[in-house]
């Protein structure tokens, strides 16, 4: 496969044109960004890390029924993915309450929820990603009833599979962001999951192994995501 010119560069990620009809190649950057990229760095080997994690929970998935965009993976940081476009919503699945939702209700960090909670942010930077739901979505067009059903029970089926996969590793999957795209009319899973777009907890010590670590200036941020790599075998 033949990498050609750059489609588009984002925060933490490079996307290619290749030769081949509907696969375009991911390249993951060592690059970080809170804050809607207010506050900048760089976690040394994040790209390698979040690049090959991403694809071995994509694999895992696609096993477990979920459709996703992975290929194949090329290298240490670079992937093929099918060509989507991207449904303009964050897809977010709490488990425990942490983040915006412990600030926003005024709970504390770690209260196990009686059950998952769904929730959906308009993918829009110029607004910081606000907080929307299903209605906001239909009335803007964003996706149709058919696409928030079908994400629905796919995040759902995520969440069950990730929070098993993970308690083996000993982590606990606080929440997570997922996005999805279109692909032949068909909804996939798409973008990443890594700690960069989960809260991932030492399930027995709750040390975070996370991009809360840089999000909030908690040192050894490097070590968090090798030791995430670590854990799940990679
Ligand atoms: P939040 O508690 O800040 O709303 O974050 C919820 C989850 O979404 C958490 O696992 C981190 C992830 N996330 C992203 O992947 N990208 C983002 O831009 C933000 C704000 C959160």
């Amino acid at each position: 496969m033949k990498k050609l010119d750059m489609l588009y560069e984002g925060k933490a990620k490079k996307v290619f044109k290749t030769d081949v009809e509907d696969v375009y190649i991911v390249d993951y950057k060592d690059d970080a960004t809170a804050f809607n990229g207010l506050k900048k760095g760089t976690i040394l080997g994040k790209g390698v890390v979040n690049n090959r994690m991403s694809n071995h929970l994509f694999r895992i998935l696609e096993e477990e029924g979920v459709p996703t965009h992975y290929v194949e993976e090329l290298n240490e940081r670079e992937t093929a993915v099918k060509k989507v476009e991207i449904v303009p919503l964050e897809v977010i699945i709490r488990n425990v309450s942490a983040g915006s939702f412990a600030k926003k209700l005024g709970i504390e960090e770690g209260r196990k929820l009686l059950c998952p909670t769904l929730e959906f942010s308009y993918k829009d930077d110029a607004l910081g990603d606000p907080f929307i739901n299903d209605y906001y979505a239909l009335a803007l067009g964003l996706a149709t009833r058919e696409e928030i059903d079908r994400i629905t029970e796919l995040v759902y089926k995520i969440n069950e599979v990730l929070c098993k996969y993970f308690a083996e590793c000993g982590i606990e999957l606080i929440d997570f962001k997922v996005e999805f795209g279109r692909h032949h009319g068909q909804i996939i899973l798409a973008d990443e999951i890594s700690p960069d777009t989960c809260r991932l907890w030492d399930i027995n010590t709750h040390d975070k192994l996370d991009k809360d670590r840089f999000r909030r200036d908690l040192g050894n941020v490097e070590d968090a995501y090798q030791e995430v790599f670590k854990r799940l075998g990679l």
